[in-house]
């Protein structure tokens, strides 16, 4: 089994990375993985500091997979090469860090992901272009244009997506919360809505962040989460889900 742990915002806080590791170091596996709903916020200033505490996480033995927030340096970490990531498009920042490219897929075990970073920063007025804001925060018309072809690619194949992992959340969700992060949003949040009624009865859970709230949502099975951990241990065998 392959242990899997999600969780939301960290915001390059430094207890929550002592919190982490000593949440991981209980799975003695080979592979083990963190999955951040955004706002992971270790490289944010991209200052010596933040660096640090990157190289602190590349000593540990497992592997931090981000769904890219709106509190996220895009400049520098657009940066990185792209490499393949268990089937997805990535950007590597270190050994074992990788932020996903929106509308792409990983499998870990036999189950898939399907990840959809991005959201509006409602306090965009009060920061500053390129120091603490930045415009790709929000998804282009050909990143939506590429999650909803390769996520009905992947389908096509027979293939079924267990997980949504996004940043914000489908419109539903919000309705749910009582939470708006504004109009310049609900394009990402219709997406997302969309992505649900696609998938229908196939997925088991969508994780998101955003809000800033740990909270379960009973319909169309959502998780909002932030310093919350969902654990997950993923079969490696088809065998074993018999
Ligand atoms: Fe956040």
């Amino acid at each position: 089994m392959i242990p899997v742990v999600i969780t939301g915002d960290t915001h390059g806080e430094y207890g929550r990375l002592l919190e982490i590791h000593r949440r991981m170091e209980q799975y003695d596996t080979k592979e083990k993985y963190l999955l951040v709903c955004g706002d992971f916020g270790y490289l944010f200033k991209n200052d010596f500091s933040e660096h640090r505490l990157l190289d602190e996480i590349e000593q540990q033995d497992y592997t931090v997979v981000v769904v890219p927030g709106n509190h996220e340096n895009y400049n520098e970490f657009m940066q990185y090469d792209i490499v393949d990531f268990h089937g997805a498009k990535a950007y590597q920042v270190r050994k074992n860090i990788f932020y996903i490219l929106r509308g792409e897929i990983f499998e870990l075990g036999t189950k898939a992901f399907f990840c959809m970073g991005g959201g509006y920063s409602i306090d965009c007025y009060m920061r500053q272009k390129d120091v603490s804001w930045w415009e790709e925060e929000m998804p282009t018309d050909a990143e939506y244009r590429h999650a909803a072809d390769n996520l009905e690619a992947y389908r096509t194949e027979g293939k079924k997506i267990d997980y949504i992992l996004s940043h914000t959340a489908p419109l539903s969700g919000l309705r749910y919360l009582k939470k708006d992060h504004g109009a310049e949003e609900y394009p990402l949040n219709n997406f997302l809505e969309y992505v649900q009624e696609t998938l229908g009865e196939e997925y088991t859970c969508h994780y998101f962040g955003h809000l800033h709230v740990d909270e379960v949502i009973p319909f169309h099975r959502m998780r909002a989460l932030w310093f919350d951990y969902e654990e997950l241990m993923l079969p490696d065998d088809k065998t074993l889900e018999k």
